[in-house]
């Protein structure tokens, strides 16, 4: 098929065949993403696939299992890297972590939960597990002292096997301080391995941020998050759904936990007065307790 042809228009009752039958098959629930989005995603496989309109691309799933898994993966946008805008992690690292633990010690409470909520394939939450490791090094601190949880959820499993293992070409580390590098990376052949001590911090599960079943991972069982971050993932859903999500959001959070979006993300209306926003840049929000 040509790749300058115009993007067709799908009209409604089409999308909804498309949207319902992506739930009978993985019960993932597409009709509350973007339709621009949506549009986009799905003519990029319409182009990519032997059928010419979209009536027959709905048909072609029913027959090739591996061109639905492509349009799931296409749907489910899992571009991401470790320290991704790396101000944020800055911000983590020297003012959210300190105070994190500063009072936690006041508290003397030695558990820390943190979650990383659409977290593709572990960049993120492994990016928050080295900046653990480091703070408790530079402190002298010794780290088993504290019980640290740390989550890592997306709705698409085959991201979360990758995440497991841990494994990622240059380009997801190209933002990772040298120090960082030569310390929690192995590199061989082409390929840079995450060392045990970084990925035995993290548990990853599967977990729908739409679901109204579960509003935390499961295997986190109760809520009482100190840090969610929730990064790149809203933008794909419609105001109401992004709502729902971060009033979600709000009730897993300690009191004075800290959530964090990411760069094109905000809180907007009642969601404002139930947070402070401690710096506007990196969108880190305090709630408030
Ligand atoms: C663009 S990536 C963001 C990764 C990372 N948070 C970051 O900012 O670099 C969006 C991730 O959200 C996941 N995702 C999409 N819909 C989701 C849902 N309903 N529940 C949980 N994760 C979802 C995708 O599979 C993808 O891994």
């Amino acid at each position: 098929m040509e790749l300058n042809r115009q993007m067709p228009e799908i009209d409604d009752q089409t999308l909804n065949d498309l949207f319902a039958k992506v739930k009978q098959k993985y019960g993932y629930d597409f009709s509350r993403y973007r339709r621009e989005m949506v549009k986009r995603r799905l003519f990029k496989r319409l182009l990519n696939s032997e059928v010419e309109d979209y009536h027959n691309y709905i048909k072609l799933l029913e027959r090739d299992a591996q061109e639905f898994k492509r349009l799931i993966e296409d749907l489910t946008i899992k571009v991401s890297y470790f320290f991704r805008d790396p101000f944020v992690f800055e911000f983590l690292a020297y003012v959210v972590i300190p105070e994190l633990i500063k009072t936690k010690k006041r508290n003397n409470d030695q558990i820390i939960r943190i979650w990383s909520a659409g977290c593709a394939y572990g960049e993120e939450i492994y990016s928050v597990a080295i900046l653990l490791l480091d703070y408790f090094e530079r402190k002298k601190m010794n780290i088993q002292e504290y019980e640290i949880f740390l989550f890592g959820t997306d709705i698409d499993e085959s991201a979360l096997e990758k995440a497991q293992k841990g494994v990622y070409p240059e380009e997801s580390v190209l933002e990772v301080k040298k120090r960082f590098l030569d310390k929690y990376f192995v590199y061989k052949n082409g390929l840079y391995y995450l060392r045990d001590e970084v990925k035995r911090m993290v548990t990853f599960c599967q977990h729908d941020v739409i679901s109204s079943k579960q509003i935390t991972p499961p295997s986190g069982v109760i809520c009482n998050y100190d840090l969610i971050l929730c990064r790149n993932l809203l933008i794909y859903f419609d105001i109401s759904l992004q709502k729902q999500i971060l009033l979600n959001l709000y009730h897993a959070l300690n009191p004075g936990g800290y959530l964090v979006l990411g760069e094109a993300e905000s809180l907007f209306g009642e969601l404002e007065l139930l947070f402070d926003c401690l710096n506007i840049k990196t969108k880190v929000y305090q709630k408030r307790g």
